[in-house]
């Protein structure tokens, strides 16, 4: 049946794929909305659940024209169930069953690892609501605000989109998971997140932009290959989820961008390069800057898990997880004879191998985030040669400050070299954010809510939010 391409706001759970016709499905997602409430009013944006902002909400799933702005208290944003269209004779497209009609429901034999799959990414959305929600007290302006708010509601519905799936396709385990996912809380030593980085703290603006460009970006990975699993319902889901997904990576980069111009525009106008002048004049210097790019893209490179992986390789042959753009390569989509270049530290070098290309491919996925970390961090670049400022940011080596996979338990310089733990110590806080960078940054944290102003550290945006202007009041405090 095909989903209607409008949202049905009629119904207490918006949605497009009509969950009014199964009673149970309806019921038990009726039960758990209260709950997600509550948990959204406990552990979302903190202290301005009551305050309007100017939010888009989806409204239909087709490409063009999907989002309407408006006024809304967080707490009433409508969040739904939203697949994109399904695509007439799909098939899955990779793996052991490549050719069979895509599923519709879960495969017996993959109902474990499916709902493990599922439950780890469902995981995130929550957690990263939680790392942020002290960040509202201390926005560089009302633009940033709005933006953060959006970013919130939106892994919210994220959150959403994996229960469905959870409710729909899983049965009593289903529903377990689904309550696990609002007991949970990020960095809590009995309940902590599933995921490494989802436990790290979030303290200031400067960590979250890192965060929304290199953590939502890893987000934007994952969700790829699952976009393009065997299994339609959460294939549908994931493609959906990215057309949201690429919000949160522009505010990571145009956030960074700004902040990478305010300092170039400090450095310019007081003639220096020195980083405590920078300081001096209430900027992020750049090799602050460094620091701080280095830990949140280390953290997230992690989040790729093992160079080599017998569960990524059957997360493949299943036809559950495929690669990034799978539909798009030319080859056999099988993978059973082919290699992949993997670059692990072996004694005291590191060296590259082929490795068969169905236990390399959380590498290779990694790899190509790799890439798209870098053209951002290009545009950066640009930003600073722009200005006549000789300086580069760049990404560290893989195999820096890594704590899973080949490289846990190493040690590697951010320019790629192998060293011993006390050369490492030595330099550590060369390369990695310090208690003073971080109290300095900390300090910075002032609230500027009036609308049009931007804190002295980041730069105004170069354009507002639907066609707004950049003064709009984009969240009413009064
Ligand atoms: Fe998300
Ligand atoms: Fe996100």
């Amino acid at each position: 049946m095909p989903a209607p391409e409008k949202i049905d706001y009629t119904e207490r759970i918006p949605n497009n794929v009509d969950i009014a016709q199964d009673r149970r499905l309806l019921r038990a997602l009726e039960e758990w909305q209260p709950r997600f409430l509550n948990w959204w009013s406990e552990m979302g944006p903190e202290g301005f659940q009551a305050k309007e902002a100017y939010l888009r909400t989806a409204i239909s799933v087709d490409s063009k024209g999907w989002a309407h702005f408006d006024w809304v208290k967080m707490p009433e944003y409508r969040w739904g169930i939203f697949l994109a269209e399904p695509e007439a004779g799909r098939a899955v497209n990779f793996g052991a069953h490549k050719g069979q009609p895509a599923w519709q429901e879960v495969p017996g034999e993959y109902r474990a690892v499916l709902r493990r799959l599922i439950v780890t990414q469902g995981d995130t959305e929550p957690a990263s609501v939680e790392q942020q929600r002290h960040l509202g007290r201390t926005c560089p302006s009302l633009y940033d605000l709005r933006n953060l708010f959006q970013v919130n509601v939106e892994e919210g519905r994220h959150l959403w989109a994996m229960v469905y799936l959870l409710h729909a396709h899983f049965g009593r385990d289903g529903r377990e998971e689904a309550e696990q996912l609002l007991q949970r809380r990020s960095g809590d030593r009995d309940k902590p997140r599933i995921l490494g980085a989802f436990n790290e703290k979030t303290p200031d603006w400067l960590a979250y932009l890192m965060f929304t460009y290199f953590t939502d970006r890893d987000g934007k990975y994952q969700l790829c290959s699952l976009a393009e699993s065997g299994f339609d319902p959460l294939a549908r889901t994931c493609r959906f989820m990215l057309t949201e997904e690429a919000h949160h990576m522009f505010v990571g980069e145009t956030g960074i961008g700004r902040v990478v111009q305010r300092t170039c525009e400090l450095m310019r106008e007081h003639k220096t390069s020195d980083p405590g002048d920078v300081r001096k004049q209430g900027g992020i210097d750049l090799p602050t800057l460094q620091r701080y790019l280095n830990f949140h893209y280390s953290v997230s490179l992690d989040l790729f898990g093992s160079e080599v992986s017998t569960n990524a390789a059957n997360f493949y042959t299943f036809g559950l997880k495929g690669r990034f753009e799978e539909t798009k390569k030319a080859d056999d989509h099988l993978l059973r004879e082919a290699t992949y270049p993997v670059t692990r530290p072996d004694g005291e070098r590191l060296v590259t191998r082929e490795e068969p290309a169905l236990t390399a491919l959380n590498e290779r996925l990694r790899d190509d985030y790799i890439a798209d970390c870098q053209r951002g961090v290009d545009r950066w670049n640009q930003v600073i040669r722009k200005h006549g400022i000789d300086a580069e940011l760049g990404l560290p080596h893989r195999g820096f400050h890594r704590a899973i996979g080949a490289f846990a338990g190493v040690h590697v310089t951010p320019d790629g070299r192998m060293v011993g733990e006390v050369d490492w110590k030595a330099r550590r806080d060369a390369w990695l954010p310090t208690r003073e960078d971080e109290a300095y940054v900390a300090s910075l944290m002032q609230p500027v809510v009036e609308p049009g102003r931007f804190a002295n550290w980041i730069a105004a945006p170069a354009r507002g939010v639907d066609g707004k202007p950049i003064e709009f009041e984009y969240v009413r405090l009064a």
